[in-house]
């Protein structure tokens, strides 16, 4: 699998990363153990060599599914965790309210106060059963905390040697220019956004900004949660607690227009490569500027072995170009058009240049 220098924090990550939020089973309808720890397996085994969890994802539950597959092969594994949502009290900047493991009510708040960071890396230290993180990443920014705070804290984990880079998910450009300024000589490795064939909204702000500031990207739902493998019809339906089943992308007027674009302008791209339209969604995404690699999440191995491959198929600069406009094109339902938004933008600060 290919990899790429993650910002220029020294981390060498695959083009694609394993996504660990499904195995958690939190929104996503329950999850399999078994079936998670033999997908991890597989993951390493073929050169996915890093995983992307969260303490949030089945509150510890992912880490510790994570913790149990990697036994034994830590070192041909990179570990990316997170910081900054807490279920346990109630200091910091109210989240949102959800259902913990036994079904009970939880409300979960954003923080991200040094204290709040440093206890949970030891906590995920202990769930992942290991001495150091490859990447520690902030999850959403909290508002009640000032952001050079947190940076300070990850900063003296990173001395210390529990933390190997840092990095930052779900910021704008300007929190972006405010955590790399608090972190002085240590690299921003990272900011992890959500992008996708159908979510491009990273393309306004986000991506330029890491470009211009060489900070590597690992970008989230990369498939759309499965929407972009052609393999979610109309007629599939999702129990209440797998959060597509509420989800605007995923109405079936929603799934019926996307599989259209799928059927008409993918599909004789992967026909010519032998390949799964989801495994083109992958070599899409990663072959976007300012993109280090996908977070792609797997169920089971099964998964895993198709996903791996759209990390070594390259399209042609006419097949990209070709698919980017037949998803621009693309308008669903209860969702603003982010190719409509790309354009506006690049035309007002054309304009402001001139
Ligand atoms: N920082 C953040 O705020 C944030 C937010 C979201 C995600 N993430 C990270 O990004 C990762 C990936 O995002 P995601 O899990 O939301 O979405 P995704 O990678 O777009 O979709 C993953 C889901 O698609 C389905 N899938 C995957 N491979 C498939 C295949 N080959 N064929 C058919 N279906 C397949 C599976 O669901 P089914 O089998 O159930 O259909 C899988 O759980 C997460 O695991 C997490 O690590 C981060």
């Amino acid at each position: 699998m290919q990899h790429r220098e993650l910002g220029r924090s020294g981390l060498q990550v695959p083009t694609v990363v394993l996504g660990a939020w499904a195995i958690g089973g939190w929104q996503w309808g329950g999850s399999d153990d078994a079936q998670a720890e033999r997908a991890l397996q597989a993951a390493i085994d073929c050169g996915m060599d890093a995983i992307d969890t969260a303490p949030v994802y089945g509150f510890g539950h992912s880490e510790q599914v994570v913790g149990r597959a990697i036994a034994g092969r830590r070192d041909r594994v990179q570990i990316f965790t997170k910081v900054g949502f807490n279920w346990t009290d109630t200091r910091g900047e109210f989240a949102f309210e959800t259902i913990g493991n036994a079904g009970q009510p939880l409300r979960v708040y954003r923080n991200s106060r040094p204290w709040a960071v440093v206890r949970e890396v030891e906590d995920s230290l202990k769930r992942l059963k290991t001495d150091r993180i490859d990447l520690i990443q902030v999850h959403r920014r909290d508002a009640t905390t000032r952001i050079a705070d947190t940076m300070q804290a990850l900063a003296n984990l990173h001395r210390a040697g529990k933390v190997r880079a840092i990095g930052v998910s779900n910021f704008d450009a300007a929190m972006l220019q405010e955590a790399k300024q608090a972190l002085g000589d240590i690299p921003l490795a990272s900011e992890q956004p959500k992008y996708s064939l159908v979510a491009r909204e990273a393309e306004r702000a986000i991506l330029p900004w890491c470009i211009r500031n060489q900070v590597g990207t690992l970008v989230y739902s990369p498939l759309e949660q499965g929407l972009l493998t052609g393999k979610v019809t109309p007629e599939r339906s999702f129990p209440a607690n797998d959060a597509r089943h509420k989800r605007p992308t995923f109405t079936p007027e929603n799934r019926r227009r996307v599989l259209e674009v799928l059927e008409r302008t993918v599909q004789p791209i992967a026909d010519r490569h032998s390949a799964t339209l989801g495994q083109v969604a992958i070599a899409w995404t990663i072959a976007q500027p300012g993109v280090t690699c996908a977070i792609v999440g797997a169920r089971n191995p099964e998964q895993v072995l198709e996903n791996v491959r759209g990390g070594e198929l390259a399209l042609s600069a006419a097949e990209l170009a070709g698919i980017r406009s037949a998803f621009e094109a693309l308008k669903l339902e209860g969702l603003a058009r982010p190719g409509l938004l790309s354009r506006i933008f690049s035309r007002l600060t054309s304009i402001r240049r001139r």
